[in-house]
């Protein structure tokens, strides 16, 4: 039994796989198309809504650094993630990249793993969006129902009717053709870049130094009553509940990590990339690198212009404008995050549908959903069932602890990815790698250890979510997956063959 659990699917069969004609997708990015894919979906709702909760909660000024600590997070697993995606350059990401290397149970773990990322984080941009939408009708004078307005804060019946609808004109988009949804993606990325631009350049006129102090809070101690939501590092050490201080930065970053995801989505586009040994390194790293730069300028700004115990928590970036009096600038970066959170939700969406689709492909789930479109070679049918489920669960969505949940997915992805490198360089040193991991397994190793690192730093509770749904992926995995894999179809035919041989036996 273990031997099928941990069967592996042959690098060579993965990439074989794609060019059935019934289940191939369009190979059209560039390099560049990719770095402006990963700047779209990565720049989003964690820059945008995320920081100000995190500097009045968990860090003050210090969410800067909070920022440094995940993209360091992020390059280390973004070594990995490179050399997997240059190595096996097929639809599906984190999860190929293990079916190669460490079987096919673990490969279904990661994969179950990405839907829950992508398909909530999906959900929580459109909320984030829905938001931006929200302020910036009400500054038209013009206020949504409370019931079509989300969950946050309503009383009776709340569906987030713009979240919802976001999600169902995205997933036609996407049914209509990857291209479309790049040249979008382009002139999107240019307005969203220029909005943390303009924070950034503008902001850094009304600092005042004074709101830099104390840079790091001290540790204020937190009532222990609500103990699951205290970071599980704290309850496993018996550490009284806290915020600010080094570890409030920790928490920061395990929170922050949000604003991250996106460079491992890069990864998902390999089978439609022109090049993808050496485009597919050089957009991963070169988007990751872009966005760490603006990040931590734009908490260096904001935490200046205003206190962080005064920032907002819905709007961060656009109140701290409207605070010193400059409610101009204010709706630009309103109207700017709102377009910037379209491309996000956009690229997450095709993320999701693209795991979906390799999942299906390989048998783990109904095959049905894995006959690309026979006119626009997009995967339509995921990409359908999941915008619709994904607009429901935007509807009826709240936002801060569903971003938590996605953080605890993807960080787990990392570390199988960071592993994964290390095995297949034992298992496979045959295979051409167009880009290398460096100091393998040295580098993989610190990989991992600084993602368990900012995990154990989630609340409790999230743990307790994430074990749930991975708990259910087994159950699907056990009762449908493993006996409908390709690749176990595959081994059973040709043992069988093998053992039908005439003669065999009777020689
Ligand atoms: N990194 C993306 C965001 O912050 C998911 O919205």
């Amino acid at each position: 039994m273990s031997s099928t659990l941990f069967r592996t699917k042959k690098v060579e069969q993965s990439i074989l796989d794609t060019e059935e004609p019934e289940h191939a997708l369009k190979k059209s990015l560039s390099a560049l198309d990719l770095t402006v894919f990963g700047v779209g979906v990565i720049i989003g709702t964690g820059i945008f809504v995320l920081t100000g909760k995190v500097a009045k909660e968990n860090a003050g000024p210090a969410v800067s650094l909070a920022f440094v600590v995940a993209g360091v997070v992020c390059a280390l697993a973004a070594l990995c993630y490179a050399e997997f995606a240059s190595t096996v350059p097929v639809a599906g990401s984190a999860y190929t990249f293990s079916y190669a290397s460490l079987g096919e149970l673990p490969a279904w773990t990661i994969g179950w793993d990405l839907v829950l990322e992508f398909a909530l984080g999906t959900a929580v941009v459109a909320v984030g969006w829905s938001g931006y939408i929200r302020s910036l009708l009400d500054n038209a004078g013009w206020h949504m129902p409370e019931a079509l307005s989300g969950r946050e804060g309503a009383t009776g019946f709340g569906f987030d009717i713009l979240a919802a609808a976001l999600v169902l004109v995205l997933t036609v988009i996407l049914v209509l053709g990857m291209k479309l949804s790049a040249r979008v993606t382009e002139v999107v990325v240019a307005i969203k870049v220029t909005v943390v631009l303009i924070v950034i350049i503008a902001g850094a006129f009304f600092v005042n130094s004074s709101n830099y102090k104390p840079f790091i809070p001290k540790t204020q101690t937190v009532e222990a009553a609500g103990n699951l939501k205290a970071p599980l590092i704290q309850l496993m050490f018996g550490w009284a509940p806290s915020n600010f201080g080094v570890m409030g930065v920790f928490t920061a970053a395990s929170v922050v990590f949000f604003a991250f995801i996106g460079f491992d989505v890069v990864a998902t586009a390999a089978e439609e990339t022109k090049n993808p040994q050496r485009d597919m390194p050089r957009g991963i790293l070169g988007s990751l690198f872009i966005c760490t730069v603006l990040y931590v300028a734009v908490a260096i700004v904001v935490t200046g212009m205003q206190h962080y115990s005064k920032l907002s928590v819905d709007a961060p970036l656009a109140d701290a404008f409207k605070a010193i009096g400059h409610p101009w600038y204010a709706g630009v970066i309103s109207f700017g995050a709102a377009v910037g959170l379209t491309t996000v939700c956009m690229i997450l969406l095709l993320g999701q549908t693209r795991v979906f689709f390799a999942m299906s492909r390989d048998g783990l789930l109904p095959r049905f959903f894995s006959r690309v479109h026979p006119r626009f070679k997009t995967p339509h049918r995921p990409t359908i069932l999941l915008g619709v489920v994904i607009a429901i669960l935007a509807g009826f969505t709240s936002l801060s602890e569903l971003a938590e949940l996605v953080n605890i997915g993807t960080l787990f992805a990392f570390v199988v990815v960071a592993i994964g490198v290390i095995i297949l360089r034992r298992t496979r040193p045959d295979l051409h790698r167009a880009f290398r991991t460096p100091w393998v397994p040295f580098l993989p190793i610190v990989s991992v250890l600084a993602t368990l690192w900012l995990m154990l730093n989630l609340p409790a509770e999230t743990w307790l979510r994430f074990v749930i749904w991975m708990v259910i992926g087994f159950v699907v995995y056990f009762l449908y997956g493993r006996s409908h894999s390709r690749l176990g179809l595959h081994e059973e035919t040709t043992v069988g063959q093998v053992l039908k041989r005439p003669g065999r036996g009777e020689e």
